[in-house]
């Protein structure tokens, strides 16, 4: 007599065996059968993955070039032609590339960046300069997140209540250039062809005998930004609206290829409608926002914020 668990084991071998000489019969792929299991598998560990769900900014978001440059990404023809308009370059494309050549064999090939995974929630701070940061006490909440992205200047020191004082990238371009210390990422934007010609110069190996210079930054975690960013952001995110799209809304449009979690802290103008900062005093009472289209900048900020794309902290 054969027992109840006995039994149970027949019935289920007979049912695994219909069920593979169905799978097998039938049109279905692994991927049909994967969509009816009910326990997907996660893009990330955070609570909200910012690539999960469908929402209106996912195929803006999934039309990104890559954000960084590498050896293995180098920039389409078409891309650097418009990079060199918005510029006024003169040099051709394959100088471009010979800089680009020269600029892999100081700099990491492939730019460290955190993947996604199952089994990681990669948050992020992006921390603008705007003095709606004064007297905001955001410091310890911007301290909390793992990838803590600065932008230019932006100081830590003397305003950690309001800012924080973790780094661990800092955005920059040679006219905003400070020095970084061995631990920070220089994330550097490339606006035009000689920002790339100084950064090469500045990395460059010392000659025999000159004496060592001080370095911008450790040189294994640079990473430089694609310049079909710049145009992706331009006419994909902000309509071709301003001449160029600001620093900081390219590092909005950056965090959200690097990070699961974006949390916005210092982007807004003042009540005059002036790009201010928390560090110093306004004195040029129509800066504005510059060359860039701020209004719309902060208006898709603002939708992200409203669609749950990423969290905008506005301030006190
Ligand atoms: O002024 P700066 O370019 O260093 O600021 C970094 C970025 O922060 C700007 O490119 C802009 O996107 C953002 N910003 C802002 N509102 C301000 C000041 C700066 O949105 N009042």
């Amino acid at each position: 007599m054969l027992s109840t668990l006995g039994k149970t084991r027949i019935l289920l071998t007979l049912l695994c065996l219909t069920a593979t000489g169905l799978f097998y019969k039938s049109k279905w792929s692994l991927t049909d059968l994967y969509s009816l299991w009910p326990y997907k598998l996660r893009a990330c560990n955070c609570q909200k993955c910012l690539t999960e769900g469908e929402h209106e900014y996912k195929p803006l978001i999934d039309a990104s070039p890559k954000p960084f440059l590498s050896k293995q990404t180098p920039m389409s023809e078409d891309d650097f032609n418009w990079w060199k308009k918005v510029q006024r370059e003169k040099r051709p494309f394959s100088f471009f590339n010979e800089t680009v050549d020269k600029l892999f064999t100081i700099f990491p090939p492939n730019p460290h960046v955190l993947q996604q995974s199952s089994d990681r929630c990669r948050t992020c701070a992006l921390v603008g300069n705007s003095a709606n940061l004064k007297g905001s006490h955001y410091g310890q909440l911007i301290d909390y997140h793992d990838i803590i992205i600065r932008i230019n200047r932006g100081p830590t020191i003397g305003y950690e209540s309001d800012v924080g004082n973790r780094t661990t990238h800092r955005v920059m371009y040679p006219e905003s250039a400070s020095y970084l210390d061995k631990n920070t990422h220089l994330v550097f934007f490339p606006f035009k062809m000689k920002d790339l010609l100084w950064l090469l110069n500045s990395f460059a190996p010392q000659k025999k005998g000159q004496e060592e210079a001080k370095r911008r930054a450790n040189k294994d975690l640079v990473m430089i930004v694609n310049p079909a960013l710049m145009r992706y952001s331009h006419e994909i995110w902000l309509k071709k609206k301003g001449r160029y799209p600001s620093t900081g809304f390219m590092t909005l449009v950056l965090s959200l290829q690097i990070c699961d979690e974006v949390n916005v802290f210092g982007f807004g103008a003042d009540k005059d409608g002036n790009w201010s900062h928390y560090f110093e005093i306004l004195r040029n009472k129509r800066l504005r926002t510059g060359p860039h289209a701020g209004t719309q900048e902060y208006e898709v900020i603002h939708m992200l914020d409203q669609k749950e794309v990423i969290s905008l902290y506005k301030g006190p």
